[in-house]
């Protein structure tokens, strides 16, 4: 029989390691000429593995800007951020974006794809990047899943909104990450397609035993997360 102290720290043990990410104390300032702007205020929060999250919150609350330093991509002014217990903050560049090619994939609010690289150029390079062993082949079966057998060779200019949508998602999921950051990936659609692009992300993650973190707008995606949390001028509410 364990003893009550062995079952502790099993606890514990089993806590830490089912713990993404520790958002502790996190600041961010920008500063614009004479004016600092205070965009994030003391942001503590603690996310589990496979877990399902939503920001929402008013326009210029400071949800991008989140989802920006929990990628890395932006740096902190004050605090830490520990992606699977590392602190983040204190890495170099180089360091903080293998772990994010590796780990994290990005659906940015306005797409970002390379514009011209083909629908299956700009999937496969993440791929490539990663050294994964077939990227055209394996770019092309994951797009035609999406429904876009039909586009694999068009430019992001000869695409839809919704098209586009589906390639920075397939980009965002190819090479299975841990987390997949999601910034308003249905901002740009009518309804149909919102349905569709949510109905991917919600699948691909209970599959695949990823994380979500999406921002959104719309009421009923951000519902469909395990926990919704409100971005209050620049404050957790
Ligand atoms: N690079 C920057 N320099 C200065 N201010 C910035 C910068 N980026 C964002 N901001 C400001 O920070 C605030 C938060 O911006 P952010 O993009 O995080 O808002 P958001 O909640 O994502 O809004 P939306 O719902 O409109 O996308 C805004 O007031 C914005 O003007
Ligand atoms: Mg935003």
């Amino acid at each position: 029989m364990l003893t009550r102290q062995r079952t502790i720290i099993l606890i514990i043990k089993y806590l830490i390691m089912s713990e993404l990410l520790k958002l502790n104390q996190v600041n961010l300032t920008y500063q614009t000429g004479i004016d600092n702007i205070k965009v994030l205020k003391d942001i503590d929060l603690k996310t589990m593995k496979k877990e399902t999250i939503s920001f929402v919150g008013e326009s210029g609350s400071g949800k991008t800007s989140l989802i920006m330093l929990i990628a890395g991509l932006e740096k902190v002014t004050s605090g830490q951020i520990f992606f699977r217990n590392q602190d983040i903050t204190r890495l170099s560049e180089d360091e903080v974006s293998k772990i994010r090619r590796k780990n994290i994939g990005i659906i940015f609010q306005s797409f970002y794809l390379i514009p011209n690289y083909t629908a299956v150029e700009n999937v496969a390079l993440t791929l490539e990047l990663n050294k994964f062993k077939d990227p055209q082949n394996e770019a092309k079966e994951l797009l035609e899943r999406f429904g876009l057998k039909h586009r694999l060779n068009n430019l992001p200019s000869q695409l839809s909104g919704g098209e586009q949508q589906r390639v920075a998602i397939a980009r965002a999921i190819a090479t299975k990450p841990e987390l997949i950051l999601a910034d308003e990936p249905t901002g740009n659609l009518d309804s149909e397609n919102s349905a569709m692009i949510s109905e991917i992300l919600f699948n691909y993650v209970k599959e695949e035993g990823s994380s979500l973190i999406l921002v959104t707008h719309d009421e009923k995606l951000a519902d469909k997360a395990q926990r919704k949390i409100e971005i209050k001028d620049g404050k957790i509410d």
